[in-house]
């Protein structure tokens, strides 16, 4: 049986005044979410004390991004290991802005998700079609080229160790929710893919919708049999709209 997870990716939003009080507000609406695991993924400056605020609560903290490096002379970058020592469990790696507008390739996100992994982090690898991939009829062999770009040089092992996210890019703060038959679709297809390397692993391993998830429609696509979670952005920077989501 694989757990329910929900994820608030802040992006870069935020103060350190409006994440206190963010974080405040989750913590305390945690009543009655029981059943799922919640994370949230403030920017690198707020990690500390977003795990302070959080301790002794159920929620969890994990970052955007990290290096693809362990550490050494790459100023400006935060490896995985800092991540994890700061009190961070989960990474956020491959999200389609960090593709988009960073030259993120398959490569740079393995070597990521490798340092991850090393680091004893949980990494949320993030794949998705763009609206005219989708187009073109191109949306399975762009999310399995964003899947086998881990699973090909880490092997499956580290499929097994981490979280998978579909997040059609068409999707994405645009408020065009993908249908609950479309993600359904997607997901199926990416277990099916992992699940020809290892059904034991397909079984486990929790894929993660992401696109425009609300509180009124979180329900509807988490009751699709291979969807087990969301990954929540513009909607998770309002508690009482991120805990409704926690709630569904
Ligand atoms: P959105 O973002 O919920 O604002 O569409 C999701 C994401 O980018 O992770």
């Amino acid at each position: 049986m694989r757990q329910p997870l929900v994820a608030g990716n802040w992006k870069m939003n935020g103060s350190k005044a409006s994440a206190e009080t963010l974080l405040a507000g989750i913590k305390e609406g945690m009543g009655g979410i029981s059943k799922t695991e919640v994370l949230v993924c403030p920017p690198f400056p707020y990690l500390g004390l977003a795990v302070s605020a959080l301790a002794g609560s159920r929620v969890a903290v994990g970052a955007q991004n990290a290096c693809t490096e362990a550490g050494g002379a790459f100023t400006g970058e935060v490896s995985a290991a800092m991540v994890k020592d700061v009190g961070c469990i989960y990474v956020i790696l491959g999200h389609s802005e960090r593709r988009q507008y960073y030259g993120e390739t398959d490569e740079i996100i393995a070597k990521k998700y490798a340092q991850a992994l090393a680091a004893g982090l949980t990494p949320i690898l993030c794949v998705g079609e763009t609206l005219a991939e989708r187009e073109r009829g191109e949306t399975q062999s762009v999310v399995a080229r964003h899947l086998d770009g881990v699973m090909e040089t880490a092997g499956i092992e580290a499929i097994a160790r981490g979280v998978i996210a579909y997040e059609p890019v068409w999707a994405i703060g645009t408020g065009m929710t993908a249908t609950p038959e479309q993600a359904q679709e997607v997901h199926a297809f990416l277990r099916q893919r992992v699940a020809a390397k290892s059904a034991e692993v397909a079984a486990g391993v929790r894929i993660l919708y992401g696109g425009s998830m609300k509180p009124d429609n979180a329900l509807e696509l988490m009751s699709q049999a291979d969807i087990d979670g969301g990954l929540i952005g513009g909607a998770s920077l309002k508690a009482s709209d991120f805990l409704a989501i926690c709630r569904a």
